[in-house]
């Protein structure tokens, strides 16, 4: 069986004068599956959304959208998705309702009414929603935001940043309404600077920095390639200097050292590595310790691991996979 793409782009581009916000993106979802462009602040993110949902014309390269070109057919493209972006389109002065029936309408949709309640029952707005929009909460904003750009039901969805700032309430809603649209065989291109909510949503990890796409793979690829961070704390210089010996012999990785917090931390692939491990390992070596943890890898650690030079760490071999 073939796989068909959602979306499809190759060598995108986008230059805003002097900064070069896209520098060839090279994206592939999947029909049907969610797709986290995961990166940090000024990644290029909310640029390959605007340029993937017609809002923005590319300098250069090509994507297929929804079955459509991205450029040559943008009103076909335009027609097949939703989209929400990081400031939201709703018009605080009128109530939750009349913000959905009125998205409804511009789009000629049948039964708006009928959507609207829907729409808003599913999104947990349904008690608020005779209310003018502006006195809502952020997260509620949020969600009526989601709800409009679902009014078409779209084949292709796409969320900048859909939880960033809201209340795990919020969070939770939106992720539930994520899997649900997946479930029903919508593709979800979202962007996230959450490494977590990468990990519950996606199908796939886009891994972008700079205007490019890093690393691409399934989350638990990208966990399997990261490992986890232990880190010690301990009381003195001393101690650390033998902190660090034994965290070098247990990751094989080289530890770096917090002079100032006398703490000592160092990445780790082997899944064997649990905390009594570790602090029996110290426990033997002498080393006084004040604290021990061994923890999944942040966004820090997983663009350390994968995007910068200092990536030497994962052998050729591996890098194969
Ligand atoms: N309209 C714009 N004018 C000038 N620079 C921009 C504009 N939009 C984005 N940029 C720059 O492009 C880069 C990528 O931005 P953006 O796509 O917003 O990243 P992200 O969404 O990942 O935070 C940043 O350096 C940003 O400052
Ligand atoms: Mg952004």
């Amino acid at each position: 069986m073939t796989t068909t793409y959602a979306v499809l782009s190759e060598g995108l581009e986008k230059r805003f004068g002097e900064v070069r916000a896209l520098r060839g993106l090279d994206l592939a979802v999947a029909e049907g599956t969610v797709c986290a462009v995961l990166g940090p602040n000024g990644a290029g993110k909310t640029t390959a959304v605007r340029l993937l949902t017609t809002l923005l014309r590319p300098d250069a390269g090509s994507a297929r959208v929804a079955g459509c070109d991205l450029v040559r057919e943008a009103a076909a493209v335009r027609h097949r998705i939703g989209v929400t972006g990081q400031d939201t389109s709703i018009d605080g002065d009128l109530t939750g309702r009349e913000n959905l029936r009125l998205f409804a309408r511009l789009h000629r949709v049948r039964g708006a009414a009928g959507r609207a309640a829907e729409l808003l029952d599913r999104f947990g707005l349904a008690e608020a929603a005779d209310r003018p929009a502006s006195g809502w909460s952020g997260g509620m904003r949020r969600r009526l935001d989601l709800a409009a750009s679902l009014i078409r039901r779209p084949e292709v969805l796409f969320l900048d940043e859909p939880t960033t700032g809201l209340d795990p309430a919020s969070r939770t809603l939106i992720w539930d309404a994520v899997r649900e649209l997946t479930g029903q065989g919508t593709t979800v291109l979202l962007t996230t600077q959450y490494l977590e909510e990468a990990d519950r949503l996606a199908d796939d990890i886009a891994l972008v920095d700079r205007g490019r796409v890093a690393h691409t793979g399934s989350p638990d690829q990208l966990k399997d390639r990261i490992g986890a961070y232990a880190e010690v704390v301990v009381a003195d210089a001393d101690a650390l200097v033998r902190a660090a010996g034994v965290l070098d012999r247990l990751t094989g990785a080289e530890p770096s050292l917090d002079r100032e917090r006398n703490a000592v931390g160092a990445v780790t692939r082997d899944r064997t590595l649990t905390l009594p491990r570790l602090v029996r390992a110290l426990d033997a070596a002498g080393v006084p310790l004040l604290d021990a943890t061994l923890r999944p890898p942040t966004l820090d650690d997983v663009f350390l691991r994968l995007t910068r030079p200092s990536a030497h760490l994962i052998d050729d071999k591996e890098r194969a996979v």
